[in-house]
């Protein structure tokens, strides 16, 4: 083979790899398709390798909003979910309501959660989501200043509070829909128990299980914007 002929195919198996290595979905297309993004706040906890197991299993896609807290107790965990090509959310440091804080409180909370998730997994991430949902115009113009989208959502299960995983899965098929983002605890034992139904059922019923950026793309996440 000549020089180039090598080069060229070494461009090309390079550009494969770093395709492969790609965290979003590339294939998944919910302009064409039926997409909901199921979304896992205040991880990682002792039951997100069960979750990480299911999604895994099923191929199925999820966001991860992280505690900055919770992933300097289990840092590893929060790098496997970044590997299995999950979306990572900021979901602050010590989860805190923020539109009860000062600008410097607000933001401390969203530049260390920042700073914990990327030296855990190496991504710096675009997405936050608010405490409880407790945002404000402030809170948002704070977020845009630290580079982050904010991301609610469409349906929440109260998954904490259900805690039984045949009213949970109920909860999710009946808030289920196109281009949804549901609100999930993947630190509920629950919700872990529930999940392999869940994926199944939402499969059964059409739906790609995508990342929150793979249900925006086109659309964002924009810095200091807020989502669905
Ligand atoms: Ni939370």
């Amino acid at each position: 083979m000549s020089p180039v002929v090598i080069r060229s195919l070494l461009a090309a198996s390079l550009a494969l790899a770093s395709t492969a290595s790609l965290p979003a979905q590339a294939a998944v297309d919910c302009k064409r398709v039926k997409c909901v993004a199921l979304t896992f706040d205040d991880g990682p906890g002792a039951t997100t390798p069960t979750v990480l197991k299911t999604l895994r299993k099923t191929g199925a896609k999820a966001t991860f909003f992280l505690v900055g807290k919770q992933v300097e107790k289990r840092p590893k965990i929060a790098g496997q979910v970044l590997a299995q090509g999950h979306a990572i959310g900021n979901h602050t440091y010590a989860h805190i309501s923020l539109p009860y804080y000062h600008d410097d409180r607000i933001l401390d909370e969203l530049k260390l959660g920042q700073r914990v998730i990327e030296k855990a997994t190496g991504h710096r991430p675009k997405l936050f989501r608010p405490p409880y949902g407790h945002t404000d115009d402030r809170v948002l113009a704070l977020a845009a200043q630290t580079d982050l989208a904010q991301v609610l959502w469409t349906g929440t299960t109260l998954d904490w509070k259900l805690r039984d995983p045949k009213k949970i899965r109920a909860a999710v098929l009946r808030l289920a829909k196109r281009d949804g983002v549901l609100l999930l605890h993947d630190v509920v034992p629950a919700t872990a128990k529930a999940l392999p139904g869940i994926v199944k059922e939402l499969k059964k019923r059409g739906y790609h299980l995508v990342t929150v950026p793979t249900l925006l793309r086109g659309k964002g996440p924009v810095a200091g914007e807020s989502y669905p």
